[in-house]
């Protein structure tokens, strides 16, 4: 089965095919855009920016992705100029929001056939909902007129299920990064979610079947990584920047003399707050460039970036091997942004019982992509979870959580 992908929920406008049959996955098309340079002067996402940086892009990577996947094909009659003018009339909801988006498909549309597509999945939420619905309308268009289902997904279960992509053993040199396997998961398993807008432990009973356990109360620790960054002067997103001056700081042999709070760490339950941690370096960093009149030099910039990264990331790895123990569980998933940071990687993999496997996302994959939402489609479907709720219609929504699965009733 092909599933063609669309994840649009933030700064990451994606279209991912992918050809499925049982286990063996392989990514026949795969284009990404990042806005990255668009959100940087403003150190964060622009819901309109972002939105309008979907629309003008998206139809771009759809014919690059399906070009690659080698299944676009021209129509034999000539394009048709007007097809505007015989859309359907279920597609008139593009003209109310996405006449943007609208001047970009119809022409490929009335240039292109039916590619073999069996689904569509696109992210439903959670993110911006400007930008979500960019993609929901998207696959909306295509689906009314290629006649071909949607599958609404939601973009976290997409950051956990695409950890279970392994790399197919003996595999040519060209197949590398296009040939997965699917590992199969074991019950129950716990999931660290880490991104730009998420902290949260969840324990998953089933394939579909949720439970959160605990989350941030305040900032998402991604977001406290981006924060930090820019009291850093470290341009956005911050993130991995923060985590190389962290790293440049911890291999060198300089004593470490600033200590930063562990917020919640002994709370006793699975919730976390990194705004207090965010707070505690703009202080220090007030406090030092006040009494030496100066701003930071860089060593000053390496160690208060490793004091955070060793704060945050001690949190994080505490309270999941807690809940390791609390819940039996023999698997971990670490899933999101954040999941892309190496001392995370490394603390996690070091600390947990040698009975515990620990699945992270391919480092190309842990950021935002669409080849998760294909892959979280294709699980749903393998699996038979892929229930369609009563009454419930395709609508972005920006809070969804992982618990809803795709969408809220
Ligand atoms: O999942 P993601 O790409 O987008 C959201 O859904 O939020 O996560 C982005 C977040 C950003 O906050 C970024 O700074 C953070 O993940 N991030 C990292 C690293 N790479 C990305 N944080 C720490 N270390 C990294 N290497
Ligand atoms: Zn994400």
């Amino acid at each position: 089965m092909r599933i063609l992908s669309i994840e649009t929920s933030c700064d990451e406008t994606g279209i991912s095919i992918i050809e499925a049959s049982d286990k063996t996955i392989t990514i026949l098309g795969n284009a990404l855009a990042s806005q990255i340079d668009i959100h940087a002067q403003y150190g964060g996402v622009f819901p309109a920016l972002a939105k309008r940086a979907h629309a003008e892009k998206i139809v771009p990577l759809l014919t690059q992705a399906l070009t690659e996947a080698q299944l676009l094909e021209k129509t034999n009659t000539p394009a048709d100029t007007n097809l505007e003018a015989k859309l359907p009339s279920e597609l008139a909801f593009l003209d109310q929001k996405e006449t943007e988006l609208k001047a970009h498909l119809v022409p490929f549309l009335a240039t292109y056939q039916k590619p073999a597509i069996d689904y569509i999945a696109v992210t439903t939420g959670p993110g911006l909902e400007p930008a979500l619905w960019v993609g929901i309308n998207t696959a909306r268009a295509l689906s009314l007129i290629w006649n071909i289902p949607i599958i609404p997904i939601n973009h976290m279960e997409g950051h956990v299920l695409v950890t279970l992509l392994q790399e197919k053993e003996e595999q040519h040199e060209e197949q590398r990064k296009t040939q997965y396997t699917l590992q199969v998961l074991q019950f129950p398993a716990l999931a660290l979610l880490v991104s730009g807008g998420h902290t949260e432990l969840v324990l998953i009973e089933d394939y579909g079947s949720y439970k959160k356990i605990g989350q941030t109360l305040d900032d998402a620790v991604g977001e406290a990584f981006d924060k930090v960054a820019r009291v850093l002067g470290v341009p956005y997103p911050g993130g991995p920047m923060v985590s190389k001056l962290a790293e440049t700081f911890r291999s060198s042999s300089l004593t470490q003399e600033i200590t930063l709070p562990r917020p919640m760490l002994h709370s006793g339950d699975y919730n976390f707050s990194y705004s207090g941690i965010k707070t505690a370096v703009l202080y220090k960093v007030r406090d030092i460039t006040e009494a030496q009149q100066s701003p930071l030099t860089d060593i000053q910039k390496q160690m208060i970036a490793c004091a955070f990264e060793d704060a945050a990331i001690e949190v994080l790895v505490k309270k999941t091997l807690r809940a390791i123990d609390e819940y039996q569980t023999q698997t971990i998933i670490v899933g999101g942004g954040v999941a892309a940071n190496t001392y995370l990687r490394s603390t996690l993999a070091q600390k947990v019982p040698d009975t515990t496997n620990v699945l992270f996302p391919e480092h190309w994959l842990s950021t935002d992509n669409s080849v998760m939402i294909a892959i979280a489609a294709y699980i749903r479907i393998y699996t038979g979870h892929n229930e369609q709720k009563e009454g419930a219609v395709l609508t972005a929504d920006g809070n969804l959580s992982i618990t809803d699965g795709g969408f809220r009733k």
